[in-house]
């Protein structure tokens, strides 16, 4: 399909606006306000009106006589002030459904314009375990990925790994002073350094924790790891060789962190790999006498005149020398502008960091690095507890991710295990199920809300199988397929009827998802995508309780309705695998 249902509809109406001497334009058409109505309308006639001064009723009443007259349309009528309802022939819609099934997109949006793009997301820390924030970026930015992949465009997924702020030189003291024989403090030590990590995952699971809180409370300690931060990135042997430890060793275990959420990146990049960077960039702001002395740091101010709220300078330079956080994100965009020459470079990050994209998205633009307009942060939402404020723990920490996924693994294998227990499944089966349906419900939760609002935690509301929920869609995908497991074959080519109101319903909705696909993909919003689903398999549920599909007794008739059958389950998993969600086999 390449041109969707509403559009050739639009094409349509717009026709008939320019023959009764009207913009083309005036015949944008939308799903209706009111279904029991009609299926579609055009409000077009009251702009035309208004721009040709006339009367819209009138105009419209020339457009409908135009319209009525097409085979398409079933019905054409005027309400109210002049807006135009339309519904289709179900011949129309029959072919429609026709060209859908024989389309191995169903339907799928083709974007007219690929772009080659940098995904930004992810994020997490070395040494720090995910917590819930971590989660929102993986599962946002892995949908939209896959989204716009499916739409044509050329995505690189960067996990922009956080391995070179203050923390690092934290850890770095805290290691020396418990084992501060290792040969990485000994200046003197010529290598070469031991390949075996002095630490492991859950040593900096255990010592980060204690060096942040040293540093905070001891402006000595906080000092001496300000130095080794600076002393890491100037290049010390010795710091680069552990931190390098510490850096592998956190990736193994994020790799299955990530593994687990079915996430994976194309390059697993760091801040570090902008440092060689930065000495370029200050060359050029130096050049271009952008660089200004502020408090002993030196800073890029970003500040506008009509700034509603103050927006403070970038700082590229430290007091004490080393880069920040501001800093290693401008690098990157050189970095990323050299390796792959992107179109847009999209950060879905928390939407509380938003100062700080503004600030980075200012400099490289004043800079003349990289647009502003083409660096776009994707902000979302925090994951609240019952009491509506962001997940802690009861310390006071953002909540670690396995928490809240041990939370889920348990609830669902409940739920399953209620629900299937005692039916011939092997426990192996129930595990897998159980894990399918648990990652459902974490993911359609998430993806469902709109990006950038906040959310509740609500595992039984999120686990359940009734509703706007990833379950609910599991179960109504894997219906679909024992109903062609049933049948046995589908045949292709046998041609779609509509005879009762819900093959029509299913049907509208099958075409709905061009355009749902084609927003999703526009606003950078994957709920659209997860409406769509919902709304299909509601279509399906109704379609299934109205109409006989394996008993129904005209052959012709059977056949119809196991392809609708067959094309709504092919769709429904394209649209679930672009959210990242994983079907069973049976459930
Ligand atoms: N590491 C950061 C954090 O945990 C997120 C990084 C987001 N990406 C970026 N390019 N700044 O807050």
């Amino acid at each position: 399909m390449t041109v969707s249902l509403i559009d050739r509809l639009s094409g349509l109406v717009g026709n008939a606006f320019a023959e009764a001497g009207l913009d083309a334009g005036f015949g944008k058409v939308q799903v209706s306000d009111r279904p029991d109505l009609a299926q579609f309308q055009c409000n077009g006639a009251l702009a035309a009106a208004k721009q040709a001064k006339q009367n819209p009723r009138a105009l419209g009443e020339q457009v409908a006589a135009i319209l009525e007259k097409r085979d398409e349309l079933a019905d054409v009528s005027l309400a109210g002030p002049g807006f135009i309802n339309l519904t289709l022939t179900d011949a129309y819609l029959a072919g429609i459904a026709d060209e859908i099934a024989g389309d191995d997109r169903t339907g799928a949006w083709v974007s007219p314009a690929p772009k080659t793009l940098v995904m930004d997301y992810g994020g997490p820390n070395v040494a720090k375990p995910l917590h819930v924030g971590h989660l929102r970026s993986a599962i946002i930015g892995e949908s939209l990925k896959r989204l716009m992949r499916l739409a044509g465009d050329d995505v690189t997924g960067d996990i922009h790994l956080g391995d070179w702020g203050k923390q690092m030189g934290q850890l770095l003291m805290q290691v020396k002073r418990e084992m501060p024989d290792l040969p990485y403090f000994d200046e003197s030590f010529d290598g070469p350094y031991p390949a075996q990590s002095p630490v492991t995952l859950e040593d900096l699971a255990r010592i980060y924790p204690v060096a942040s809180a040293v540093c905070k409370a001891d402006k000595e300690r906080n000092d001496e790891a300000r130095r080794a931060t600076s002393d890491l990135q100037a290049g010390r042997p010795g710091y680069r060789a552990l931190w390098q430890h510490f850096v592998r060793v956190s990736q193994e275990g994020l790799r299955r962190e990530y593994a687990d959420l079915g996430v994976t990146f194309d390059l697993w990049k760091g801040e570090a790999d902008a440092h060689p960077f930065i000495a370029p960039l200050i060359e050029q702001l130096e050049a271009q006498d952008i660089l200004e002395e502020s408090e002993g740091a030196r800073v890029i101010r970003v500040a506008r005149e009509d700034d509603k709220k103050e927006i403070p300078p970038l700082i590229m330079i430290s007091q004490d020398g080393s880069v920040l956080y501001g800093s290693t994100d401008l690098a990157t965009i050189m970095d990323r502008k050299q390796s792959l020459d992107p179109d847009l470079i999209l950060y879905v990050v928390d939407a509380r960091q938003s100062q700080h994209f503004e600030q980075v998205f200012r400099a490289s633009d004043k800079m003349g690095l990289f647009p502003e307009e083409r660096l776009e942060h994707l902000g979302f939402g925090t994951i609240n507890g019952p009491d509506n404020k962001p997940y802690k723990t009861r310390e006071g920490d953002a909540l670690p991710l396995r928490v809240l996924l041990d939370q889920m693994k348990a609830g669902a294998i409940d739920r399953v295990t209620a629900s299937l227990s005692g039916k011939g499944y092997s426990s192996e089966e129930l595990a897998d199920i159980s894990a399918k349906v648990g990652m459902a419900a974490l993911k359609f939760a998430d993806l469902s809300n709109p990006r950038t609002t906040n959310y509740i935690f609500d595992l039984d509301k999120f686990l359940s199988f009734e509703g706007k929920t990833g379950p609910y869609l599991l179960y109504a995908t894997v219906r679909i397929k024992s109903v062609l497991e049933k049948a046995g074959s589908v045949i292709d080519d046998a041609p779609v009827m509509i005879v009762e109101a819900a093959e029509r319903d299913l049907v509208l909705a099958l075409a709905g998802f061009t355009p749902a696909m084609q927003a999703a993909c526009d606003k950078r919003m994957p709920h659209i995508l997860c409406d769509h689903a919902y709304t299909l398999a509601q279509a399906f549920s109704k379609f299934y309780a109205n109409c006989r599909i394996n008993d129904e007794a005209d052959d012709g008739l059977r056949q119809s309705r196991l392809k609708l059958a067959a094309t709504t389950g092919r769709q429904l998993e394209l649209v679930l695998a672009t959210l990242g969600i994983d079907v069973p086999e049976r459930m």
